[in-house]
């Protein structure tokens, strides 16, 4: 649930302890839960009341189901603390901020591979959700120029990808009033392909979407493929449809793991990347980036330029204020590894994946999808004599701390149920152990119970 709602009638009146830790009766006092409290109290007592109330989330390094950092060095802690009051868009009070941004954008760029002769442009935003709103509103921006040149109508665009895309695409296209043109998935295919793509696009398609990192499974679409549909189409058609890459994963695995898959900015189609920095970026909830191989990729009539924080200063973003601290985090991890630290670390969590995903096939009910190209795999029941499925090993597994989330796959496929598993930098190779252990113990559990009636099937929840 991500919307909050507003709490009526008795529950309204409910109320917390003040003193939850060595209350003495007749001194507990109650402060309301849902209602402004007309005092304050002491910093102490509401730190822990808070405090006490986080200890009923999830453990967050035993959370399998986010693409998010849920560790980083102490003293990228440390750094983001110091900056927690640096606010992003007041680039004239914080210009070193603002270039440590500049600098992670140079470095995004080298590494998805911009031309020399060209001159990419980019920025950060809070994820890859923001970065796709951007980076759509841009194609969005860019087709209406190209149909009011030609005299055509700018009423019903749309914007093609596979129906494997991850929810921020259908937000874009519901937001931004754009027609979602999905590919189907099929059993035997997964994947948007080339021909599939270019017989979706028409004149009013302002791009294509292809991923990195499919979030369903971790495949790679394939990009160069897509890429040449779309040259193809326009040297039959004359239709030209750009291609926007979302590497919300991928785009910080593949120029470390696979640096000579041409996915990004080597292929003159692909006008514009987005990616989190919060995912196998490494950095904590918060950050993701967007570059376009040109500055005639972003449409300039979207850039606002405000004078009212000092200098003039342009920006594309949803918000106007926001924590810069994940963008000094950001900069930190990318000196601090470096090309060969940023490589080892998401080796050492594909081996992990890997290693983990044999063991999960070998055990026998199971098989996993294939094609994963990022450090997360998913796998279903293919037994059908066991009595369980993953919706039933999901809810045991998270009686022991795991949270492994359990899904359907995509409308036309979506009789297949999968559990995914999402390795980050931090689950090491023995937690894996401890993840299998329980894993096995879980399934000899649920093998001696009848299959009662149990909640089924949930659609994917991102
Ligand atoms: C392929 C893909 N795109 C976009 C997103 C959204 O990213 P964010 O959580 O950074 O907004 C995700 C998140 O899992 C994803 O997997």
């Amino acid at each position: 649930m991500t919307l909050s709602r507003k709490v009526r009638g008795d529950e309204a009146h409910r109320t917390l302890a003040r003193r939850p830790l060595y209350a003495t009766p007749g001194e507990t006092t109650e402060v309301p839960r849902y209602r402004l409290p007309e005092h304050g109290m002491d910093p102490d007592e509401a730190y822990q009341i808070v405090h006490d109330e986080l200890m009923l989330d999830g453990n967050a390094r035993l959370n399998l189901a986010t693409f998010v950092s849920t560790w980083m060095e102490p003293q990228a802690s440390r750094l983001m603390a110091e900056t927690f009051d640096k606010n992003m868009i007041d680039k004239d009070e914080y210009p070193q901020t603002a270039e440590l941004e500049l600098r992670c954008v140079n470095m995004l760029s080298q590494l998805w591979r911009s031309p020399d002769h060209e001159e990419a442009t980019g920025c950060s935003t809070t994820g890859s959700s923001e970065a796709a709103m951007l980076g759509g509103l841009a194609l969005k921006r860019r087709w209406q120029q190209r149909q009011r040149a030609a005299g055509r109508s700018t009423e019903r665009p749309n914007l093609v990808m596979s129906a494997g895309v991850q929810v921020c695409w259908e937000k874009f296209c519901r937001y931004f009033e754009v027609e979602p043109r999905l590919v189907p998935w099929t059993p035997e295919y997964h994947q948007l392909t080339g021909a599939a793509a270019a017989a979706a696009c028409d004149e009013d398609t302002i791009g294509v979407v292809a991923i990195m990192g499919v979030t369903y499974d971790g495949a790679y679409e394939p990009v160069a493929e897509i890429a040449a549909a779309l040259d193809a189409l326009q040297a039959r058609t004359g239709l030209d449809v750009p291609l926007h890459v979302d590497g919300a994963s991928g785009g910080f695995v593949a120029p470390f793991l696979t640096p000579d898959l041409a996915w990004d900015f080597r292929l003159p189609r692909v006008q514009s990347i987005n990616a989190s920095g919060h995912k196998y970026g490494l950095v904590f909830p918060g950050v993701g980036w967007i570059l376009w191989r040109s500055p005639e990729a972003l449409p300039d009539d979207l850039v606002f330029r405000v004078n009212y924080l000092g200098g003039e200063m342009p920006t594309f973003a949803l918000n106007f204020s926001r924590p810069g601290a994940q963008i000094v985090a950001q900069y930190y991890n990318l000196i601090r590894l470096g090309r060969e630290g940023f490589r080892r670390i998401q080796q050492a969590s594909m081996d992990t994946a890997r290693r983990m995903a044999e063991r999960i096939d070998a055990l026998g009910p199971f098989q996993t999808l294939p094609g994963s190209a990022i450090p997360v795999f998913a796998f279903r029941v293919s037994d059908p004599h066991v009595s369980y499925d993953v919706f039933d090993l999901s809810r045991e597994l998270r009686s022991r701390g795991w949270q492994v989330p359990a899904y359907t796959l995509p409308p036309d496929v979506s009789d297949v149920a999968v559990l995914r598993v999402v390795v980050r930098n931090g689950f090491s190779a023995d937690l894996g152990e401890l993840f299998l252990a329980d894993l096995e113990r879980v399934m000899a559990e649920l093998a001696t119970q009848p299959a009662h009636h149990r909640p089924r099937r949930s659609a994917f929840h991102h």
